[in-house]
């Protein structure tokens, strides 16, 4: 599974991204906002910071106003996806693009019906938002291998981002139940690092060297 970063700050990437673990970036108007960054500027600072699929998100609400923005946002770079809100028109505009050749982010998806529309509107990422899911009482992790199910009978082949993930719980069940790519906050990203037994290893470890007086390796 891909892991994707959900952050429009810099510096959240980078260090992540020279370790190899960044596959991508998504950014959506609120974290753009919460940034005070312009959106042009700080998506193209991404995108010469990860070579891998970078969301950037329209506000336009019309169709002609999304194909407009889209294609601003496309001259940004190669590897920018455009992504679209699930309506009506959002969807329209993700056919447009998909005949175009463009790849899309279909995001704010919360239901297996609107999944299954994504993918004949020919998205290249549907967006379900398993902890807003889950936030309404619902089963956001269901819901992802409902879709997983639904594609893999159908032959879709719109790559499922899990999104809105929270713990690193929710990436283990989006990984487990099949899903293409996992979009998480940086803090998300570091608690996958963690855990109390590599700590508590590692302590006893550097204990037993000390004890040697024998210094460093090298
Ligand atoms: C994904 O594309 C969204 O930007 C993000 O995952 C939303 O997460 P949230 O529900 O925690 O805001």
């Amino acid at each position: 599974m891909q892991l994707f970063l959900d952050t429009a700050e810099i510096d959240e990437i980078a260090g992540r991204a020279r370790a190899g673990l960044v596959d991508g970036v998504t950014t959506n108007p609120s974290l753009i906002a919460k940034s005070g960054a312009d959106v042009f500027d700080r998506v193209a600072a991404i995108c010469a910071a990860v070579s891998g699929p970078v969301s950037a998100e329209v506000v336009a609400t019309d169709v002609e106003g999304m194909l407009r923005e889209g294609r601003r946002l496309r001259e940004i770079a190669d590897n920018v996806v455009i992504k679209l809100p699930l309506t009506g028109p959002g969807l329209e505009a993700c056919r447009s693009f998909a005949d175009e050749g463009v790849a899309t982010n279909v995001t704010l998806c919360f239901s297996l019906n609107q999944a299954m529309l994504a993918a004949k509107a020919g998205a290249t990422f549907v967006s379900p938002f398993v902890g807003r899911v889950e936030d309404a009482g619902g089963d956001g992790i269901g819901l992802l291998r409902d879709i997983r199910a639904h594609y893999d009978r159908h032959g879709f082949e719109t790559r499922i981002l899990a999104a809105s993930l929270r713990n690193p719980g929710h990436v283990e069940a989006a990984a487990l139940v099949g899903c293409d790519a996992a979009t998480l906050p940086p803090k998300t990203f570091d608690e996958m690092i963690r855990h109390p037994l590599t700590d508590t290893g590692l302590e006893a470890f550097l204990a037993d060297w000390e004890k040697t007086g024998r210094g460093g390796l090298a």
